[in-house]
């Protein structure tokens, strides 16, 4: 296999049979037992009003040089279309906690401007509120994922929230949105019971959260006809006390959370989003792969309340978080996305998509400007990160049952970090073709994966010369995605993977 750069992009010529001395993983692919659906909202967004996430991110204003469409920025729009975003979750994270809806209604010159206390301390004028943001999910086609303020407002001012965006009534509520320019009723397909109680949300106890749980999802109701889901605020990383406490006192809700970020070191000191070294690859893709352990922990404790599977899991929160990057302002959580993100989210998407059983709903931090982004922006132009390639790959899976398969073949070892060189995702997508995921998480060398299947494969595949390649505004195609089919060893068919990439195939 031979690489190649021609005007700035990566190319991989694939044609050659991979040469001796080029590792080999083989897979076995059980077509005959799909799993559960994999269910469209584990490929969700997360957008808070942090940083450069909201405004200039999506919101302009119509007054805004920079295309807009009634105020968002067309290029944002587009992008975020052509991924099929299925929810994206608003306001928050913590800054959700210290909101209150009524700041975000009404002639935008008289909303109140307060203090955005958690994300640098700056004036918030609430030009984006509950309407801009309605619309913006009805805008990409996303559900709206509403995460509710259930540590500084009460259970009431939560149900009349729900009541202004969702009721079809002549209520005072409803009218007075029709007055504020919205006649139908917006759908709220998830409701989010708080954010993080263990922290920004509260700082409650395990036993004080449940109860939280259990006064304010009573009150917080849409008319039935919706389906909207409730999500309980659950753990974070490998604390499942919440998890626990809340599957067994909570009350009734269908959907419970976790959040977990994948840092490189530790997390007062994370390490940089780019020029880091070999050993900072290696530990973020394993803190990375430690998701599935916490997918795993928390789904055995689903089990013994929830046997029938009735309540998801929604990851609700993860990703990549480096330190911002220099120069930004503090507080912003900005970071660049590399190749290593590219990695970072395909792996996980593997293992929400092989937990379709539990794993209903996932969130990635954050949509724009902000932590593991899919699209950054300055002023005027806009770049599409390594992360919205993979979301944009993955697309082939939504809705895909998974194929149980086994991977033998050699690890990628740095120093402590361990982990299969090759990991691989089967499902058969709904229109009943196979699609392959293909992680080569070595950044040093190539590896032939050898299937038992046999015909031909053709999809994309994203890769570079160095592990912290990146699109900027004056280079935004460094990494991206280029054609990429299959070779045939001995009547099967093998994908010859260089160094650092992710591919998806359909096999005909
Ligand atoms: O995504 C950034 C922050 O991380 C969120 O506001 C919070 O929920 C989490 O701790």
């Amino acid at each position: 296999m031979l690489g190649r750069i021609l005007g700035g992009v990566f190319l991989l010529v694939l044609a050659a049979p991979a040469h001796a001395q080029t590792a080999v993983a083989n897979v076995t692919i059980d077509t005959s037992k799909p799993g559960a659906e994999i269910n469209r909202h584990i490929y969700g967004q997360f957008a808070e009003h942090l940083g450069r996430g909201i405004y200039e991110g999506i919101w302009v204003g119509e007054a805004s040089p920079i295309p807009n469409i009634r105020g968002y920025r067309k290029d944002v729009v587009e992008a975020l279309k052509k991924i099929q975003v299925p929810n994206v979750r608003w306001p928050g994270g913590c800054f959700g906690d210290l909101y209150d809806w009524r700041d975000g209604i009404g002639p935008r010159a008289k909303r109140p401007v307060r203090v955005n206390v958690h994300w640098g301390g700056v004036t918030e004028d609430n030009s984006f509120g509950t309407h801009e943001f309605m619309n913006f999910a009805e805008l990409i086609g996303a559900e709206a994922y509403i995460s509710l303020n259930v540590g500084s407002l009460t259970p009431y001012d939560n149900a009349q929230w729900l009541e202004y965006m969702t009721s079809d009534s002549q209520s005072s509520l409803a009218n007075e949105r029709r007055k504020n320019g919205r006649d139908k009723p917006w759908k709220v397909q998830f409701v989010g019971i708080g954010n993080e109680t263990w922290g920004c949300g509260g700082n409650m106890r395990p036993e004080y959260a449940a109860d939280i749980n259990r006064r304010y999802a009573t009150f917080a109701n849409t008319p039935r006809e919706m389906g909207s889901l409730k999500i309980a605020s659950g753990s974070h990383d490998d604390n499942f006390d919440f998890a626990e406490t809340m599957m067994r006192d909570g009350g009734r809700f269908d959907g419970l959370s976790v959040h977990y970020y994948t840092v490189p070191r530790i997390f007062r000191d994370k390490g940089p989003a780019t020029g880091f070294p070999e050993s900072e690859w290696a530990s973020t893709l394993k803190h990375a792969l430690h998701i599935d352990e916490i997918v795993t922990k928390t789904a055995a404790i689903m089990d013994k309340y929830d046997a029938g599977k009735k309540i998801g899991l929604y990851v609700d929160e993860w990703g990549t978080w480096y330190d911002q990057e220099p120069g930004s302002h503090p507080g912003f959580l900005y970071q660049q996305n590399t190749l290593r993100d590219a990695q970072v989210a395909a792996l996980s998407l593997n293992i929400f998509q092989r937990h379709s059983d539990r794993v209903k709903g996932a969130n990635i931090a954050q949509m724009i400007n902000v932590l593991q982004a899919m699209i950054l922006t300055d002023k005027e132009k806009m770049v599409l990160t390594p992360t919205y390639h993979v979301f944009d790959m993955y697309q082939a899976f939504m809705g895909a049952a998974p194929l149980p398969s086994t991977v033998t073949g050699p690890d990628y070892v740095q120093g402590d970090n361990r982990m299969p060189m090759a990991d691989v995702f089967a499902g058969r997508g709904k229109d009943g073709k196979l699609v392959l995921a293909i992680v080569n998480t070595d950044p040093g060398h190539a590896v032939q994966v050898v299937t038992n299947l046999t015909g031909t494969a053709k999809g994309r595949i994203l890769s570079a010369f160095a592990m912290d390649a990146h699109n900027t505004f004056t280079n935004p195609n460094m990494v991206r995605p280029i054609p990429f089919s299959s070779s045939s060893e001995g009547g099967k068919m093998s994908f010859d993977m260089p160094a650092k990439s992710v591919a998806v195939v359909i096999v005909d």
